[in-house]
C-alpha cells in the first residue's frame, strides 16, 4: 500500500450549477490542506461532479470511474468521490455498481464535503443523498477565473417538465437571502472580479420561498428587486443571470435590465419546442405565442439584446410537422445561440415511460437539421457586429493563438483580438469588430475603457 500525497483532482460534468459546486468543493479541500493536482493519477482524492441530464452525460461518468476504480486496487488509500446529479439519482446503487467508491454525495450536500470526508477517513463508506436544507455557504470557493464568478441565488427547481431529471436530483427551490448574495458579490468586487453571473435552474422563481409580500401583492424579493439591490456593488462592472423560464418572465424584469447599465444585454430563455402540443406535453406552461411575445417585448426595450435558448428535438410523439414548428420558431426569432439536444429518456421522469418514443435515427436527423439552421441564424446575428465597436471584458489568452486574448461582448459573443493577456486580463476594452463566425467574433482594440489597476 502506498501513501498518497494530499492532493486532489476534480472532474466536472454538466451545467454552471455543477461548476459552481465544484469551485466550492475545491475551496473546502484547499481549506483541509489538499493541493490541486493537474494529473488525476497523482491525486489522493478524486472527485467526479456528475451530470445526469441526458444518458450520454451519465455514461461518460461510468467510463471515467472505471479507470480510477482499477487504480484503487493497487492504491488502497485513494479516495474516490462521486458528487452531483448522478450521485443523487443513483445513491446506494452506485456503490453496488462501483464498490471501490468511498463517498456518494448529492448536490445538496456539496457544502458538507469536509464532514463527509471525515467520516470516510474514519473508515466508512458514505452515501449522502437525503433531501436537506442547503447550509449557507461559509466556504471560500476556489474559483477557476479571476475575472468572472458564479453566484448561486436559488437552488433546486419546483417545475415538473416531463422530460427533466433536475427536480429529482436538485430538490425543491431554496433562495439565498438578498443580503448574503450581496455580501458575496461585495467580496468578489474587493477581490478584483469584474463580472458576476447569478445562477438558478429557474432563476425567475427567485424569492418565491422568502418571506415578505408587497402592497401590490407580489413577493417582496424577486429577481428584479435583487438586480436593483446588487447593482451598485463597487468593482463589479457586469451582471448576468441564467436560466430564465418563459412561464415566469416579466416585463418588469426586462425594464430593469434596460435601465440598469451593468446588466448585460443577453437573455437565456429556453423554449424547448416551437409546437404548442409538445409544450403542453412537456408541461412547460406557455405557448409559442407567449414566447414570441416575450422576445418582442425584450426587443422593444433592448433592440440589440442577444437571445439564446435551449431546445429539445424528438420528444415522445413529436411529428415531422411539430418538429418543423421548432424550425419555424428558430427562423422567425433569429437566436444568437441555441443549445440543442435529442430527447433522452431519464429515470423517474414521466415522458420516459410514454409510448411513442422516437427512433435514434429520427432524433439525430432532426438534431442535425436544427443545428444547421441554428448556425445559419447565429451567423446572421454575428454579422450585425461587423464594423461596430463593442466593449469586451478580457478573460483569458486565446489557447489557439497566444498573441490573442479572449473576452465577451455584453451580448455574450466570444471575441478574440490581438493583445497581451498579462496587460489586459480583467479589463473592459473597446474592440472594433473586423471578422465574424457563427458563434464568435474577431476584432482589434480601439482603446481601453476603464483602467483597473
Ligand atoms: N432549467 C433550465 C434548463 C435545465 S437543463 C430550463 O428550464 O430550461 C438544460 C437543458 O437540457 C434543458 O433546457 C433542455 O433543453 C435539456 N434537457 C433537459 N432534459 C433533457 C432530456 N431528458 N433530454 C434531452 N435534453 C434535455
Ligand atoms: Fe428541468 Fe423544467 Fe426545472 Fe428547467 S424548469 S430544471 S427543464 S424541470
Ligand atoms: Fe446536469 Fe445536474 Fe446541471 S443533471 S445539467 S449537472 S443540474
Amino acid at each position: 500500500m502506498t501513501t498518497l500525497p494530499r492532493r486532489y483532482h476534480i472532474i466536472t460534468f454538466g451545467c454552471q450549477m455543477n461548476k459552481a459546486d465544484s469551485e466550492r468543493m475545491a475551496g473546502i479541500l484547499e481549506d483541509m490542506g489538499f493541493e490541486w493536482s493537474e494529473d488525476p493519477n497523482q491525486a489522493g482524492v478524486i472527485l467526479y461532479n456528475t451530470c445526469s441530464i441526458r444518458d450520454n452525460a451519465e455514461q461518460k461518468v461510468y467510463s471515467y470511474l472505471g479507470r480510477q476504480a482499477k487504480r484503487k486496487h493497487e492504491q488502497l488509500d485513494l479516495t474516490l468521490i462521486v458528487a452531483g446529479c448522478v450521485a443523487q439519482q443513483e445513491g446506494e446503487a452506485l456503490l453496488r455498481r462501483v464498490p471501490e467508491l468511498d463517498l456518494v454525495m448529492g448536490p445538496q450536500h456539496a457544502n458538507r464535503l469536509k464532514d463527509l470526508l471525515q467520516q470516510v477517513f474514519d473508515g466508512n463508506q458514505v452515501v449522502a443523498t437525503e433531501q436537506v436544507h442547503i447550509m449557507e455557504d461559509i466556504t471560500k470557493p476556489q474559483r477557476d477565473s479571476t475575472v468572472t464568478a458564479w453566484v448561486n441565488v436559488i437552488y433546486g427547481c419546483n417545475e415538473r417538465c416531463t422530460y427533466c431529471v433536475v427536480p429529482n436530483v436538485r430538490g425543491v427551490e431554496q433562495s439565498r437571502t438578498p443580503f448574503v448574495i450581496r455580501t458575496e458579490i461585495e467580496e468578489l468586487g474587493r477581490q478584483g472580479y469584474k463580472e458576476v453571473t447569478l445562477l438558478g435552474q429557474n432563476i425567475d422563481a427567485y424569492g418565491r420561498d422568502l418571506p415578505g409580500v408587497t402592497s401590490e401583492g407580489r413577493h417582496q424579493h424577486t429577481l428584479t428587486d435583487l438586480l436593483y439591490y446588487i447593482h451598485d456593488v463597487s468593482g463589479i462592472e457586469r451582471i448576468r443571470f441564467a436560466t430564465s423560464h418563459p412561464r415566469y418572465f416579466t416585463e418588469r424584469l426586462i425594464k430593469a435590465c434596460a435601465e440598469l447599465p451593468k446588466v448585460c444585454e443577453h437573455f437565456h430563455i429556453p423554449f424547448q419546442s416551437g409546437d404548442n402540443e409538445m409544450l403542453k406535453r412537456m408541461a412547460r406552461g406557455y405557448t409559442k405565442e407567449k414566447y414570441r411575445q416575450i422576445i418582442n417585448t425584450i426587443r422593444e426595450y433592448m433592440p440589440d439584446a442577444s437571445i439564446s435558448a435551449d431546445a429539445i428535438v424528438g420528444f415522445p410523439g413529436e411529428t415531422e410537422e411539430q418538429f418543423e414548428n421548432t424550425l419555424q420558431l428558430v427562423t422567425d426569432i433569429g437566436f444568437d445561440l441555441v443549445n440543442t439536444a435529442a430527447y433522452s429518456p431519464r429515470p423517474g421522469t414521466p415522458a420516459a415511460v410514454w409510448e411513442e418514443q422516437l427512433s435514434e435515427e429520427i432524433k439525430s436527423d432532426r438534431l442535425q437539421r436544427l443545428n444547421h439552421l441554428v448556425s445559419i441564424k447565429a451567423a446572421e446575428r454575428s454579422q450585425r457586429y461587423m464594423g461596430r465597436i463593442e466593449e469586451v471584458l478580457v478573460e483569458v489568452q486565446n489557447s489557439k493563438d497566444k498573441t490573442q486574448v479572449m473576452g465577451r461582448t455584453s451580448g455574450n459573443r466570444l471575441t478574440f483580438f490581438a493583445g497581451d493577456i498579462n496587460e489586459l486580463k480583467g479589463k473592459l476594452i473597446k474592440v472594433k469588430i473586423t471578422d465574424f463566425r457563427a458563434f464568435s467574433l474577431t476584432g482589434e482594440a480601439v482603446e481601453e475603457l476603464v483602467v483597473n489597476g
